[in-house]
């Protein structure tokens, strides 16, 4: 059967207080309307239309050219909303699912649920529901002998049906020309002077339609964003979902509250994340590494057995066995080979350390190739910018850089070469030579006393 979907983001999100559109907001490291669009790929649809209004020009920024919309320019309801998708759906006689744009938590499962009963007991409609303790704000579901007669909005409820705990989640299945019928068919005299898509039920429970509801587990799941305290409960939620599928996987969150890891992120078993660790986009991580306070990690893939404290790793590659921090900073393209050691205030930049290398405080490296088991002294810096260009610096294996040198790029150091502590390396250093720049230490007796 086909089915396309329709996605209503046009709301203006008053109560978010924001100049960012609602949808786009981030429900933990991801827009909200991302999450719906990706909790609908476990379904088969052949195109998610996107209602856009406020703010639309960020959604399409975000998504490109990849997606397909419409433009609803007045915000005057959810029911006018999806009547803007009209062109799309006349002469199609598949199925629609419409979804409310601001629900980060629905899962893929619950939508491929939702659809299988909908083409199991061959009704006209179904629609997502959730049971409340406190069903405030929510539209309530009205029923009669297993049948959704219709829904009402809080403010339009009499003192009876406010009582009804069945609430509406915002999920939606039809057939295309049912819905176009009823659409056609929605007024706006309700207290908010709206077109409530809500109204579509009544509708086509009038004209003879069977629509059911299928009621969620779990009503955490339906919960929307429609504020910023609404924005960082749900990304709790996803956080934690996250979190407890990492440790079921074998990973150890010393404190899970305090650990903030992406969707995306992949962590191998016993592997130790600490608290205040922030691990995002597309990650990696190997067995059995240690991931102390205080560090983000992004974009980044690393081996096992890995030891980093207290840094910041933005796309690079940390090979088996490396040691990194406290206080490093690896800046995008940074490859350490194995057991490579980075220390205190070591920042890397598009460099490659071979295996073994050895920075252990205070040192810049930025384009830079290290050849194995070199070791650069404290205070080192590659000069690699003259102010306009950037050259390489390119080191040898078993180099011993002393302590304070400027390697002025571009500039080669040949292997097993060594450089005297504060020299500044203009020209290569040969294999096996020692290069050093510094002026003769001169000594003057008693200039202390003479001088005071
Ligand atoms: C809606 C439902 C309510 C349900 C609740 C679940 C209606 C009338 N009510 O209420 O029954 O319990 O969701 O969360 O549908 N939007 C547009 N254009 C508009 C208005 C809204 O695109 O003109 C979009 C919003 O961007 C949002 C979605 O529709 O993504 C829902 O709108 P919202 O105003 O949040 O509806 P609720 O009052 O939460
Ligand atoms: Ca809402």
């Amino acid at each position: 059967m086909a089915l396309k979907a329709i996605i209503m983001a046009a709301g203006k999100g008053t109560r978010m207080k924001s100049n960012t559109s609602k949808v786009m907001h981030l429900a933990h490291g991801k827009p909200i309307v991302k999450r719906i669009i990706e909790a609908l790929n476990s379904l088969e649809v052949e195109e998610n239309i996107l209602i856009l209004g406020h703010k639309k020009e960020q959604i399409l920024e975000y998504f490109g050219n990849d997606i397909s919309y419409v433009v609803q320019e007045e915000q005057l309801g959810t029911g006018h909303a999806v009547l803007q998708a009209k062109e799309k759906l006349v002469g199609y006689d598949g199925d629609v699912i419409i979804l409310n744009g601001d629900v980060p938590l629905l899962r893929a499962k619950t939508l491929k649920e939702l659809y299988t009963l909908y083409l199991e007991n061959k009704v006209d409609g179904i629609i997502l529901t959730a049971n409340f303790e406190n069903p405030f704000s929510y539209g309530r579901i009205l029923t009669e002998a297993g049948k959704v007669t219709g829904i009402v909005e809080e403010k339009d409820a009499t003192e009876e049906q406010k009582k009804i705990k069945e609430v509406n989640a915002g999920v939606y299945i039809f057939k295309a020309q049912d819905l176009l019928y009823a659409l056609d068919r929605i007024d706006n005299k309700n207290e908010k002077g709206e077109y409530y898509l809500t109204d579509v039920i009544k509708i086509l429970s009038q004209a003879g339609k069977k629509v059911i509801s299928h009621s969620l587990e779990d009503s955490m799941e339906i919960q929307g964003v429609n504020s910023k305290v609404e924005l960082a409960l749900t990304s709790k939620v996803l956080r934690d979902r996250k979190n407890n599928k990492l440790m079921e996987s074998g990973v150890i969150l010393i404190d899970p509250n305090t650990t903030y890891i992406d969707d995306e992120v992949i962590i191998g078993m016993d592997s130790i994340i600490y608290p205040n660790v922030i691990i995002q986009g597309n990650t990696e991580i190997g067995e059995n590494c240690e991931i102390l306070p205080n560090t983000r990690i992004m974009d980044s893939k690393i081996y096992s057995n890995v030891r980093i404290e207290s840094s910041v790793i933005e796309e690079s590659i940390i090979e088996d066995g490396a040691t990194i921090g406290p206080f490093a900073h690896l800046r995008p393209k940074s490859h350490l080979k194995e057991n490579v050691h980075i220390g205190n205030f070591v920042e890397t930049k598009k460099s490659t350390l071979e295996k073994g290398v050895k920075a252990g405080h205070l040192t810049y490296l930025g384009d830079a190739h290290i050849g194995e088991k070199t070791n650069i002294g404290a205070g080192t810096i590659t000069c690699n910018y003259d102010g306009k260009n950037k050259f390489k610096t390119v080191i040898g294996k078993n180099v011993f850089i002393g302590s304070d040198t400027m390697l002025v790029a571009p500039v080669t150091i040949g292997d097993s070469a060594v450089t005297g502590a504060g020299s500044v390396i203009t020209k290569d250093v040969p294999n096996n030579a020692l290069g050093v720049e510094r002026a003769k230490q001169i000594i003057k007796e008693g200039w202390k006393k003479e001088n005071e």
